[in-house]
């Protein structure tokens, strides 16, 4: 298949060049090369005349998307719009990145593939816009996912949650972090195993959940780093309520996939993730990155 991958240079877009490169012809797409807010941009899509465009880009600074809904609706909504009508012009298949932060949060178990969106702020309520857009080209996966880490670091974010808590070690800062809001920590490179698996078994069209098996707090996903990496920290538990944060977030987005097992696609546990994640980078006790 010749696959095209807006947003190659992010995070997730560099795992998933990885991942595709040897079986099929990808054709990598840096935010230099389309921008997906522009339709005319989007022309680029034709060119290439792929059978199947996936769509990382995004607008994903929480906070900043709050206070800047146009641009986040620009990217995130009309972007892939944009790439809708293109895919479905060429008779692509069409994949767009979506989120945990579509659900709000009031579930006390994963959510799956069957449970209604319900977007608690601006970024959110884009990416569902999106998703839907998305769907205007019947041949689309919708591939959820949640607090990402990859070797890449998210250039959208300036880096990822495990390296911000490393560095703060490093230098003997003292970390606090959130113990009462609930996520499923989820390694990039598995992301694009899974995602190239859904595109080669050509799996029913629809919505996914993709993400590590498990699930934590932000606290516990800390304590984790450190006892995997062997770092001595000064760690604190806090509380949502304590921080002020000027967006509201789910309090438990955790995801959970009843569709993949059916196939026969299993994701790991997020603890060997974040460990397999940790060598990669160097980060455990003697080791030096692979
Ligand atoms: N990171 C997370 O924790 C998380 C959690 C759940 C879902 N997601 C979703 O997963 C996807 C990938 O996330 P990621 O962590 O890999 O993000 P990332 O590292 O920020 O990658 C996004 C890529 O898209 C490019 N891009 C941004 N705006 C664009 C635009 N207007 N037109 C064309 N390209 C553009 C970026 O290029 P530049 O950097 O050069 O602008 C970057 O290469 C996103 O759709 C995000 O919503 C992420």
């Amino acid at each position: 298949m010749k696959i095209a991958i807006i947003g190659s240079t992010g995070q997730l877009g560099t795992d998933l060049m990885k991942a595709l490169n040897y079986e099929h012809e990808v054709v990598g797409l840096t935010h230099q090369d389309i921008e997906v807010t522009d339709y005319n941009s989007c022309l680029i899509l034709k060119e290439h005349y792929p059978d199947g465009i996936i769509n990382t880009a995004a607008f994903h600074k929480t906070d900043q998307c709050e206070e800047e809904p146009l641009k986040t609706f620009s990217v995130n909504a009309i972007g892939a719009k944009n790439v809708a009508a293109i895919s479905k012009e060429i008779k692509a298949t069409n994949i767009f990145i979506s989120t945990d932060y579509v659900f709000d949060g009031s579930k006390d178990s994963p959510y799956t593939e069957d449970d209604t969106p319900n977007p608690l702020n601006t970024y959110g309520i884009s990416k569902l816009a999106g998703e839907l857009y998305t769907k205007q080209n019947p041949k689309h996966y919708i591939i959820r996912l949640a607090s990402l880490f990859g070797i890449a670091g998210a250039s959208g974010k300036g880096g990822n949650f495990i390296e911000t808590m490393i560095a703060k070690a490093k230098k003997n800062e003292p970390a606090t972090v959130v113990n009462d809001m609930w996520m499923s920590p989820t390694y990039t490179k598995d992301v694009a195993i899974t995602m190239k698996k859904i595109i080669q078994s050509k799996l029913p069209y629809g919505p996914y959940h993709a993400t590590n098996q498990g699930y934590c707090t932000w606290f516990q996903f800390a304590k984790e780093i450190f006892k995997l990496s062997g770092l001595n920290s000064t760690l604190t538990p806090t509380k949502t309520e304590q921080q002020r944060m000027k967006t509201r977030r789910p309090r438990f987005s955790a995801l959970k996939s009843i569709k993949l097992s059916d196939y026969g696609i299993k994701m790991r546990e997020w603890k060997l993730a974040l460990h397999d994640y940790l060598i990669e980078k160097g980060h455990t006790p003697g080791n030096q990155p692979r």
